[in-house]
């Protein structure tokens, strides 16, 4: 614009002034001189210059330049790639304004954010940097606890995590039982079976654990017990074997509270305990009984008599015979036999001096003589005795078939002789 005088005579003068968004090039006023020229040169408006904007990184610009480029009424438009956006302070849009500054400043791309992670409950984070755009995290657990969810999460363009956030469970083992004639006392320092549960496994008296399991088991990081599932079970005595001359009744096995009887066979007697039961210390209660062959005691000779048996050691069923002297009568039973409860079966008889018959004189004469000659005197001896024993005969019944040389004892003035 221009405002001048009412002519354009000698002292005359003009003001210049340019329109919004314009600066004035020279001097705002001239005056006519003398030499009938203006004073100065005759100004011009230049439009107004902002500052280059540029492109920024990850991002793009768009511009419109009406009056020129970067100068007033220029509008840039600026955006950025998937992931990244403008920091808050800036518009999308500039203007040049007239004073030469843009409205705002100069626009940058920055990557998103997504929400900052912390690290699971028993487990552990590794991530990048930050938490920007195409930033990644690992999580992992602490032994025993195992990952519910994704190993990786990615901070995607829309400034969210790509999968929903993992946590960290403690491992399961299988849940144990409390075994039959036992007990079982578990800790569960994590929850219920689970990692370092540790359970102790006792049995009733007269049971064991299986030889294959520990007494304390424990729940392993794999969710594994270190050992297997423990069992009670019977303990058991050492095999018996039947007896010899003797048998053996026992229950189905020689486990802890069974029991076994014993029996001999004919002729023999049980020495020892009849019953033996399996004690809790897998120990018989008593001392393994055997069987001895039945003895009957040696029988006693009665005073002026003789016995004589089948068998020197008297076993069950064998048969002593008795027989009186001469000059003695037999009370009592002819013989005897020894019983299989080891006793005889008839007590030892007596044997009782007959009265005396008159002396024969010729017997007196032989005394006489014997008096003289003493193997007179053991001829006629010989002779009683024969004569005796051919008179005192008894006769038995014996069971024994055994032939055992005569076994004879004598009680006499005979075998003083
Ligand atoms: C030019 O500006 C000056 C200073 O403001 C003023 O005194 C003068 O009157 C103006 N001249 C015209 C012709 O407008
Ligand atoms: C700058 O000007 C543009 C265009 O008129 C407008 O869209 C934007 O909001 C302005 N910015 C500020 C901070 O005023
Ligand atoms: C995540 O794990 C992958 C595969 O093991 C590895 O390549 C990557 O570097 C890890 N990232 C971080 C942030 O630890
Ligand atoms: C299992 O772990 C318990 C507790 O540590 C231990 O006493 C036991 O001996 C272990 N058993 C085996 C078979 O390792
Ligand atoms: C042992 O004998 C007793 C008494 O006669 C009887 O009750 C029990 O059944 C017997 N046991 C065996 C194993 O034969
Ligand atoms: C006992 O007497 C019976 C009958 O007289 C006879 O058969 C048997 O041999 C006798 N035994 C002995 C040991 O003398």
């Amino acid at each position: 614009a221009i405002s001048c005088g009412e002519d354009f005579t000698y002292g005359s003068s003009c003001n210049f002034s340019c329109s919004e968004g314009y600066l004035l090039k020279g001097a705002i006023t001239v005056t006519c001189t003398s030499a009938a020229e203006w004073s100065e040169e005759i100004p011009h408006c230049e439009v107004v210059l902002c500052s280059e904007l540029y492109e920024p990184g990850k991002g793009s610009m768009a511009c419109s330049h009406p009056l020129g480029s970067f100068s007033y009424l220029s509008t840039c438009t600026f955006t950025c790639e998937e992931g990244y956006e403008r920091l808050a302070s800036s518009s999308a849009t500039l203007q040049c304004g007239a004073s030469g500054q843009w409205n705002d400043s100069q626009p940058q791309c920055i990557a998103v954010s997504c929400p900052t992670l912390q690290q699971p409950q028993d487990g552990a984070i590794s991530c990048g940097e930050d938490f920007t755009y195409g930033s990644s995290c690992n999580f992992s657990c602490s032994e025993g606890y195992l990952l519910k969810g994704a190993i990786t999460v990615t901070c995607t363009s829309a400034a969210e995590w790509s999968e929903e956030i993992p946590h960290c469970e403690v491992v399961l083992c299988s849940e144990l039982y409390e075994p039959g004639k036992g007990s079982m006392a578990c800790s569960h320092p994590l929850g219920s079976f689970s990692y370092l549960s540790t359970c102790t496994f006792t049995c009733e008296e007269g049971y064991e654990r299986l030889a294959s399991s520990s007494a304390t088991l424990q729940c392993g990081a794999s969710g594994q017990w270190n050992d297997s599932q423990p069992q009670c079970i019977a303990v058991s005595c050492p095999t018996l074997q039947q007896p010899q001359d003797g048998a053996i009744s026992c229950g189905e096995d020689f486990t802890y509270g069974s029991s076994c009887n014993f029996s001999c066979s004919e002729g023999y007697l049980l020495k020892g305990a009849i019953t033996v039961t399996c004690t809790s210390a897998a120990e018989w209660s008593e001392e393994i009984p055997h069987c001895e062959a039945v003895q009957c005691p040696s029988p006693v000779v009665p005073l002026g008599g003789q016995v004589s048996c089948e068998a020197p050691s008297h076993p069950w069923g064998s048969v002593c015979n008795f027989s009186c002297d001469e000059g003695y009568d037999h009370q009592g039973a002819p013989n005897m036999q020894c019983l299989r409860s080891g006793e005889w079966s008839a007590d030892t008889p007596t044997c009782t001096a007959t009265p005396e018959p008159p002396l024969n004189p010729t017997i007196l004469g032989l005394a006489a003589g014997g008096a003289v000659s003493l193997s007179g005197l053991s001829l006629a001896a010989w002779l009683l005795k024969r004569i005796r024993q051919k008179a005192n005969k008894f006769d038995l019944n014996s069971t024994s078939d055994i032939e055992e040389p005569l076994q004879t004892y004598r009680n006499s003035i005979d075998s003083l002789i």
